[in-house]
């Protein structure tokens, strides 16, 4: 089964040719490869970048898209199983896009599924094709992925998106910077992730100039506020982190500024107005990664995507 559940096993040489496959379609993002495909998208959580890219994709590789943003007018409300679910979707679908509140669940659909699955996210576990489009993100701006200063900043224990960045990022020699609220550190399995791959992390308490002054990506996130069961909780550590256009003063050039976004508070708007701000074209670049995630879960090569030189 080609599902994409998790960017974990992925090697060095499978990353790189995925992102060979996004170059071509920001090239040419029309391209006729999946005529006749259909796509669902199944979101039992809100979203608006990711499902919007990967019915973009969809829409601009020729397949059809069928799928729903509201599990409430679904039968999931009548009780049906997420197990019942995925077997009725996968009748009408050639692939399905979910995400889902629970941990496992893209796992355990892929299991299940005689179609292959994406997870567009599970829970506070995995978000990996957000992880390709930071990887694309990353390459178009530094030129390179190897031996970068990367620092994660905000909700580093629910963030989906920074425990799969963190996962792909080993083949890369990086040096990651955690900054956290106590609450919300980075979970002990990854740092033991990071232990087993030798990957380098310094956590840091400070989220000053100086702090960031070495960084080649900074990458900000949402403190989620529907991971707590305490909200008083959310209310302590919501704004402990906020990056305004001071903060640049003394970081690098070649700095860029990610955020899978949404944000909340986390980046002030003065910050959208400088150079280094590419939260925005990071979410341009979803399209291109999901386009290639698309036809490659979906069995079509980079070959074959180099050779469509349909209008
Ligand atoms: N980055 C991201 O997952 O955004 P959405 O929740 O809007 O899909």
């Amino acid at each position: 089964n080609r599902s994409l559940v998790t960017i974990a096993n992925h090697s060095k040489e499978r990353i790189l040719y995925l992102l060979e496959m996004a170059k071509e379609f920001e090239k040419k993002p029309n391209r006729r490869l999946l005529a006749e495909k259909v796509v669902a998208t199944l979101f039992f959580e809100p979203s608006t970048r990711t499902r919007l890219s990967f019915e973009t994709a969809a829409n601009r590789l020729g397949a059809r898209v069928i799928g729903f943003t509201d599990p409430k007018v679904t039968s999931s409300s009548k009780g049906e199983t997420l197990k019942d679910t995925i077997m009725m979707v996968s009748n009408y679908a050639d692939i399905i896009v979910m995400r889902h509140y629970l941990e496992g669940a893209a796992r355990y659909a892929s299991e299940i599924a005689p179609v292959p699955i994406v997870n567009a996210g599970d829970g506070a576990n995995q978000h990996p094709s957000q992880t390709m489009l930071d990887l694309y993100s990353i390459y178009k701006t530094q030129g390179t992925l190897d031996n970068l200063n990367i620092y994660l900043v905000g909700d580093l224990k629910y963030g989906r998106t920074v425990h799969s960045l963190l996962m792909a990022m080993r083949h890369f020699n990086p040096t990651f910077h955690f900054i956290a609220p106590t609450e919300l550190r980075m979970p002990e399995e990854y740092k033991l992730y990071c232990q087993e791959h030798n990957i380098k992390y310094i956590e840091h308490t400070d989220f000053t100039e100086d702090t960031i002054a070495d960084a080649d990506i900074l990458y900000m996130t949402r403190v989620q506020r529907e991971r707590f069961t305490d909200l008083m909780e959310y209310e302590r550590v919501k704004d402990l982190y906020i990056l305004n256009g001071k903060m640049l003063g003394k970081t690098r050039p070649n700095l860029r500024i990610l955020h899978p976004l949404p944000r909340v508070n986390e980046i002030t708007y003065d910050v959208d107005e400088s150079p280094k701000a590419y939260y925005f074209q990071q979410a341009q670049n979803g399209l291109y990664a999901r386009e290639a995630i698309l036809c490659d879960v979906l069995g079509i090569t980079l070959d074959e995507v180099k050779a469509d030189t349909n209008k």
